[in-house]
């Protein structure tokens, strides 16, 4: 994002190498990806290190949340119906009119990118490095959303029909950007807008919410829902009056949230289980750093981590890489985010289950390149992990696990390596390391992944430039991708569209 993406833009780029003490310039209509913070900048650091200082004791938000804690059914009929009765004046707006208050959006979520930062460190363990480009990308978010709703004016000289409710489940992995994305594209589509965050992200949405809120997005259009996963919860996705439902969670809650409601199209990114190829023409120095990012950036915590890497003929039969990878593995720093020098935080809770497993229990020819180890007593605080010997078909090789481990296969073929790629039933996010143009060829034409990257690790999709969604088994529901040029579309109301025509 800092580097090469930047340098071949020649939009403006408003806030680029800003110094975060002094107050943000407004966005400018026209879209341009938002810059992440410039720690060069010795202002910066200060900025940065006084955050960090309040991370331990920090209870930014909890009032918020409270007030916003829906524990009754009576209240939860007041939140849908009053969502619902405030749709048609904002379905009524021009999507220009809209997309102006999405543009002040942008710059009340820049104004609030230090709580955004304290609160995401505070409350989800989140390092500096992984939640600031997240308020980026919720920036940009709302700046492409804002561009996509002015082209609603638009649509083969039909109204666009805005449909009424839309319900946002976003969860905790990305507390910020995810919430952020689904609240402003459901918006942008003119539609009024219940967002129910994550339990371990509650503070995360509220200040999320609270920016948009003081740009003017009206509050009885936008309501902050905290309900429990229990009766209430189920209760809000099965009602009738929901339109739509943004997720952003595992397969399987995505498929029991449709048993609720079968009839409730459903606009769900689920999980992952992705993996970056390494042939024997690839730069192995980039190949190294793009998979200790891809794999240990937020712990792993990402649907879209690189939980394999898959190393091809002479890569997987001789030690450079795998020395080259033991190295940078053993190498970075493991620290609750409070420390400046953290490089990989926390889990979100205490490893139990499947990832504790996977933390701890090695496979039939597996054997730990690294082995992980639980550094304190909060049984949330672990080194990465990386397994050597991983086989096909294994519980390793087909299992996701959402936290710091990387598992090694080998191939003797690039064929054979895209097959053991394939195999999984996901298919969210890919790499390939190479710089043979007949290998990226091949395997642009075979990988079946959502989000497919040659040569650049494979998290932090850029908003616009690569639209973010998955294929099989990491994807439920209508399938557009978010950050990218239908997906308003299909959050509007078809049928009422083709009566309008
Ligand atoms: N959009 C997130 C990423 O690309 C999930 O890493």
């Amino acid at each position: 994002r800092t580097s090469l993406g930047l340098m071949f833009t020649d939009a403006p780029q408003p806030n680029r190498g800003q110094d975060r003490r002094a107050e943000p310039e407004p966005y400018p209509s026209e879209f341009a990806n938002a810059a992440d913070t410039d720690p060069a900048l010795p202002g910066n650091r200060e900025w940065a290190r006084a955050i960090l200082a309040r991370v331990p004791d920090s209870t930014l938000g909890d009032d918020l949340v409270e007030r916003h804690t829906v524990a009754h059914p009576r209240d939860l009929e007041d939140q849908i119906a009053g969502a619902v009765a405030a749709a048609p004046s904002w379905g009524a707006l021009t999507g220009a009119d809209r997309a102006e208050i999405l543009v002040r959006a942008a710059h009340s979520l820049e104004k609030h990118r230090g709580e955004l930062l304290e609160v995401m460190a505070s409350e989800c363990g989140k390092t500096l490095d992984q939640a600031d480009p997240e308020v980026t990308e919720a920036i940009d978010f709302a700046l492409h959303y804002a561009e996509l709703a002015r082209e609603l004016d638009e649509v083969d000289g039909a109204r666009f029909q805005p449909v009424k409710l839309t319900l946002a489940v976003p969860p905790w992995n990305f507390p910020v950007a995810i919430p952020a994305g689904s609240t402003l594209a459901a918006l942008a589509a003119g539609s009024s807008v219940i967002i129910k965050p994550a339990p371990q992200a509650r503070r995360c949405g509220a200040i999320m919410v609270k920016a948009l809120w003081e740009a003017g997005v009206p509050e009885d259009v936008l309501r902050l829902v905290n309900v429990g996963e229990d009766q209430l919860g189920r209760q809000l996705i099965a009602d009738e009056r929901v339109d739509r439902l943004i997720l952003t969670g595992a397969f399987e809650t995505a498929e029991l949230f449709r048993s609720f409601r079968p009839d409730l199209p459903l606009f769900a990114e689920t999980s992952g289980k992705n993996a970056i190829i390494v042939t024997p023409s690839a730069d192995l120095d980039l190949a190294v750093k793009d998979v200790v990012y891809s794999a240990f950036g937020h712990a792993g915590q990402k649907c879209s981590a690189a939980s394999l890497v898959i190393l091809v003929g002479s890569v997987a039969t001789s030690p450079r890489f795998r020395r080259q990878l033991l190295d940078a593995v053993r190498s970075l720093k493991v620290a609750w985010p409070s420390d400046p020098t953290a490089q990989m935080g926390p889990i979100i809770e205490p490893a139990q289950g499947k990832l504790l497993r996977g933390l701890t229990k090695l496979g039939p020819d597996e054997t730990w390149l690294v082995r992980p180890e639980q550094l304190d007593e909060t049984g949330r605080l672990w080194s990465p992990g990386v397994r050597d010997g991983v086989q096909p078909g294994s519980e390793y090789h087909l299992t996701e696990y959402f936290g710091p481990i990387l598992g090694i296969m080998t191939a003797e073929t690039l064929e054979e390596a895209i097959e053991l790629q394939n195999a999984v039933d996901y298919g969210l996010t890919a790499g390939l390391h190479s710089l043979d143009p007949a290998d990226i060829d091949l395997w642009l034409h075979k990988v079946q992944a959502g989000n497919a990257y040659v040569n650049r690790g494979i998290t932090g999709a850029i908003v616009r430039r690569q639209p973010f969604g998955g294929w099989k088994k990491s994807a439920v529901g209508a399938g557009a991708k978010a950050g990218g040029p239908n997906y308003l579309v299909a959050l509007g109301d078809w049928e009422r569209a083709e009566a309008a025509v």
